[in-house]
């Protein structure tokens, strides 16, 4: 079945977060989403159309306009000429084939269009495990493309993308299974507005994970300990804050255990004062040694947390480094620019 039409349905059955709306969503759109979360009720076949993907549903993956981030750590990143020019014998190769199978995302001449325009034009990127990779760039230079591209919510055009062994792009990789492993966040959280935090934070661990009921509830209020909210595991989203919200989306994602956290703006759409709570429960990720990819305007962040910082442009990754090396020293026009204006 076309993603479009999962997608289409996925959506109706979250909330448009959009600017901290969430509550008012999907349950008041006629879509018949039941009122409890139960295993049955949310079945394939009972509210969503029978292909519908639970595993970009639960993960709140459903919102595919939304972008997914990365992180990269301390090794330099692999791209295109991973190997460096080593032979295939010696240390080099040796060091090369280690970062390779260190690598939690591995990208390779990622092309993606939309019609003529060409979006992404040709982005190598390597995340090794442990590293935090913050992109940053202007509005439409493709950070969003590239993260859905990661996550296979976008198709690439041409090129690679590997999900630690895994081709992603591969037409024949059973994406789902990949999802379990790749936790999404974005602007809008997608909860589901008429389950607790708790239940939202089980979902997906019944579901797609098929945990049993009593091990997904010990998880779900040990992730929400770990965002600070366990004390409201049984509000719904209606009843909790936009940041309080967002945690329990970052919440959500934890659960499923994944290899790496995408974050897209995951606080462009709170109020000032409640980013700090979210920026804090990706800082302690980060310091825990999480993965992530990170899309986001929050500078300071990007200096104090990143192991690299990226800069795209107009498709391509136009620079790329420490915190330092970018922030402190950029090499091109162009970030120069950027981080001039942001200043
Ligand atoms: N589904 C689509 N169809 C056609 N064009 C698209 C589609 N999605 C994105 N684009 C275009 O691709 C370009 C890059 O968009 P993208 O969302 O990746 O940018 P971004 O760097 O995330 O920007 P922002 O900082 O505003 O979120 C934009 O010009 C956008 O209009
Ligand atoms: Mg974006």
């Amino acid at each position: 079945m076309a993603s479009a039409e999962v997608n289409g349905a996925v959506s109706h059955m979250t909330a448009s977060a959009g600017q901290g709306t969430l509550a008012s969503g999907a349950a008041n759109r006629g879509v018949p989403v039941p009122e409890s979360a139960d295993r049955d009720a949310l079945a394939p076949g009972a509210a969503v159309p029978e292909s519908a993907d639970w595993d970009a549903l639960a993960s709140g993956a459903a919102e595919n306009r939304e972008p997914i981030l990365g992180a990269i750590s301390h090794n330099p990143p692999m791209s295109g000429d991973r190997a460096g020019g080593a032979s295939a014998e010696g240390e080099a190769a040796a060091s090369a084939r280690e970062a390779v199978a260190d690598a939690v995302i591995r990208i390779e001449g990622l092309h993606k269009c939309y019609g003529a325009q060409e979006i992404l034009k040709g982005i190598d990127l390597t995340v090794q495990r442990g590293e935090v990779v913050v992109i940053l760039g202007p509005s439409g230079s493709g950070k969003s493309t590239l993260l859905r591209c990661v996550n296979r919510l976008e198709e690439a055009t041409s090129g690679h993308i590997w999900f630690e062994d895994t081709e992603i792009t591969d037409p024949s990789t059973k994406i789902n299974k990949v999802r379990e492993h790749v936790g999404m966040v974005f602007q809008s959280f997608n909860l589901f507005p008429h389950l607790t935090a708790k239940k939202n934070v089980m979902l997906a661990q019944e579901h797609v994970l098929k945990r049993p009921k009593e091990e997904a509830e010990r998880v779900a209020l040990e992730q929400l300990e770990r965002v600070g909210l366990r004390e409201r595991a049984d509000y719904k989203p209606g009843q909790l804050s936009g940041g309080q919200q967002q945690r329990v989306a970052i919440a959500r994602a934890l659960a499923m255990d994944p290899h790496v956290m995408l974050f897209d703006e995951a606080t462009s759409a709170l109020d000032p004062e409640l980013v700090r709570d979210v920026l804090d429960v990706m800082r302690s990720l980060a310091s825990e040694g999480m993965t992530m990819m990170v899309v986001t305007h929050e500078m300071k962040f990007a200096r104090d947390v990143a192991d690299r910082v990226i800069f795209m442009d107009g498709g391509v990754i136009v620079e790329q480094g420490t915190p330092e090396d970018v922030f402190e020293h950029p090499q091109s026009d162009r970030t120069k620019d950027f981080l001039g204006h942001i200043a």
